[in-house]
């Protein structure tokens, strides 16, 4: 077997050996990346124990795959350049050497900290290079990084850093997001109010705001320490399956859950997927838009292009800043060949002037990139005209944080792409598409519930501090089963195409939101007696907020007043990120007899398609519908 994937000759011979001989196939793979000490073991473990563990015996540092090992040969070759918020901001940019020596930098000022092996560390910072490092420093030594997204509120980020229990967390004074900055500081401040667990804080100065205060007993100035920092500093030797960062996510139900990555395993993953999907060859550029925050920068930002030793963008802004032309001159100017970003972002450049497209060169993009959310079609059209100049394939890769990496995606060049689907799963993944019951649908052109059947390397291990919520979230509702939280169909050609969640998670320009969380913070307002939240579609964003509220009795409030008073709620409790849409106040909500909020006929309220409403005689309270339905205006 050829290791590289480099036609579809290749996938077939990989696929089918991945998943009829799992023990060999991988441990063949394994033999591409290095290791102190080789696995012998290579899978432990199965669906029904959960006591995964991939490649047990070996030990390894994953920074070493990213950084070391290419020194020799690609040491004075671009490993990131990093283009700031502002067109007019410094340059930067660093080769595997510089790099290498910003982590070790990094790593030693977190090891002067205190920082050992297996302790935690939170980032909360906008995407500046010492995001980068530091969550690499962190590999470095050993100690387990846990990235907050920046749009997080104080108290989410509170939750976080207590339920990873972790000592330093590293943020900026001020984050710039387009024309606005972000009080990040002031914030993590805030959060740390209710933290007992963390001794230090790293302020990686961005905006030098005067205003932003410092406490002199724990806040320690970073660049400052990494100036002074000495930039050599050997791995620390891990286990496969020591644990490498936990990433929050949503779920359908409960406080956001922090999923356990941990380090071989995931390792060979992000490394893999990458190279199979994207087929970079050596001079070429690639930019991913998304945040580090979430899993697709961990693994497509930070992890997977080092690891392949590729040349990348990082970019600190936003589209629309200064203008909606930013991503265009952003690929023009770096000549981007492998561009990678989110339906959301697509459509929202495709709504602006074409003017903002045409301005710029793009004759440099060989492959075009989708994540997060399913994109439709005509999304995928115009990406495929105005964007791919009708010559790059457009990878649609669809996976998820519990995931690590890719499972059914396209791969550039080699499988064919299609509008809208993610068509075929990666090595090593077996999807399976189950009815309701968890009947296998076995139809070669079926539509279901998407399930994974055998354990791959990339998937999260646990979620921390709690294996039984992670047995409970993913394993029980089809026994056996990896039940991902998705609907798709399968075509006569075995392709899928991912119809979007069917739990109670919404995606909102391509975050995943659960909807009990916004009802919790929708129900802390005083005049709030219940809450139901639905996604619906959205032009721009895919999914929108639909919030149904049901007042006290005799609460007098203006509509304005209360969504305004509602969104400062949401803001408090979560983040600007999960602001509804959409607010209509109701008498009631919808409940069966057993007192359970039927979120169907929400959705189809929300969605303005009442045609089939289903069976509503059996609900406890049927009238209601009716004033819903005339309170949306249909
Ligand atoms: C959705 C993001 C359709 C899906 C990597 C999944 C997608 C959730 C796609 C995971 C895609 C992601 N097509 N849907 N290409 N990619 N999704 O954990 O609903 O932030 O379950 O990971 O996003 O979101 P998460």
């Amino acid at each position: 077997m050829n290791q590289n994937i480099s036609s579809r000759d290749d996938y077939e011979e990989h696929y089918t050996l991945s998943t009829t001989e799992p023990e060999k196939y991988w441990a063949q793979i394994a033999k591409s990346y290095d290791w102190k000490k080789e696995p012998q073991k290579i899978i432990q473990g199965d669906f029904n124990d959960l006591e995964i563990k991939w490649f047990e015996d070996g030990q390894l540092n994953i920074t070493y795959n990213c950084l070391d090992r290419h020194l020799e040969k690609r040491g004075n070759k671009t490993a990131v350049m990093w283009e700031g918020n502002s067109p007019d901001d410094e340059h930067l940019s660093y080769t595997y050497n510089e790099l290498h020596r910003e982590v070790c930098r990094f790593a030693n000022v977190l090891k002067d900290q205190g920082i050992k092996k297996w302790d935690r560390v939170v980032f909360y910072m906008s995407m500046v290079p010492e995001l980068l490092t530091g969550v690499l420093a962190c590999a470095r030594i050993g100690a387990v990084h846990s990235v907050v997204f920046g749009g997080f509120s104080a108290q989410a980020l509170a939750g976080r850093i207590q339920d990873c229990e972790a000592k330093l967390v590293v943020t900026n004074d001020e984050a710039y997001r387009g024309a606005k900055t972000i009080g990040l500081k002031e914030i993590t401040d805030e959060a740390l109010k209710s933290c007992t667990t963390v001794d230090k804080v790293l302020v990686r100065k961005r905006t030098h705001a005067s205003h932003v205060n410092y406490d002199s007993t724990r806040d320690l100035d970073l660049l400052e320490l990494l100036s002074q920092a000495d930039d050599q500093c050997e791995p620390e030797w891990m286990n496969a399956e020591d644990p490498l960062f936990i990433l929050y996510t949503s779920g359908s139900t409960g406080t956001p859950k922090g999923l356990l990555h941990t380090t071989g395993g995931y390792m060979v993953w992000a490394g893999q997927t990458f190279k199979n999907v994207f087929q970079m060859e050596e001079d070429d550029i690639y930019w991913c838009t998304a945040d580090i925050g979430w899993i697709t920068g961990h693994s497509y930002i930070a992890y997977g292009p080092l690891i392949n030793g590729a040349s990348s963008v990082i970019f600190e802004g936003i589209p629309t800043y200064p203008d909606a032309g930013r991503f265009w001159e952003i690929v023009e100017k770096y000549k981007i060949t492998h561009f990678y970003t989110a339906p959301t972002a697509i459509r929202a450049l495709q709504a602006c002037d074409l003017k903002f497209v045409k301005d710029h060169d793009l004759s440099s993009l060989k492959v075009l990139g989708s994540v997060g959310e399913p994109i439709n079609e005509e999304a995928w059209q115009w990406y495929h005209k105005e964007i791919g100049n009708e010559k790059c394939p457009i990878v649609d890769t669809w996976w998820q944080t519990e995931t690590g990496g890719f499972m059914i995606s396209p791969m550039a060049g080699i499988t064919e792409c299609i509008p809208s689907y993610a068509t075929y799963p990666q090595p090593g993944i077996l999807p399976q598409l189950v009815d309701n019951e968890g009947v296998q649908l076995e139809d070669k052109t079926a539509e279901g519930n998407l399930c994974i059947t055998q354990p791959w390397p990339g998937m999260a291990r646990t979620i921390w501090g709690n294996h039984e919520r992670y047995r409970q979230t993913y394993f029980t509702t089809y026994p056996g089963k990896y039940f991902t939280g998705d609907g798709a169909k399968r075509d006569e050609k075995s392709r899928y195409r991912i119809t979007g969640r069917v739990d109670d998670v919404m995606n909102i320009s391509g975050h995943r939101i659960g909807t009990a969380e916004v009802e919790e913070a929708i129900n802390e307002h005083p005049f709030v007696v219940e809450s139901a939240v639905v996604g619906y579609p959205h032009d721009i964003k895919g999914q929108g907020i639909y919030a149904y509220i049901n007042l006290n009795e005799g609460a007098e409030i203006e509509l304005d007043k209360l969504k305004t008073e509602i969104n400062e709620f949401i803001i408090k409790v979560i983040g600007p990120i999960a602001k509804p849409d959409q607010v209509q106040i109701v008498s009631g909500l919808p409940k069966t007899r057993s007192g359970k909020i039927m979120r169907r006929i929400l959705r189809k309220v929300a969605s303005k398609d009442v045609s089939n409403l289903g069976d509503i005689s059996t609900l406890l309270n049927p009238e209601v519908v009716d004033e819903i339905k005339k309170g949306a205006g249909l």
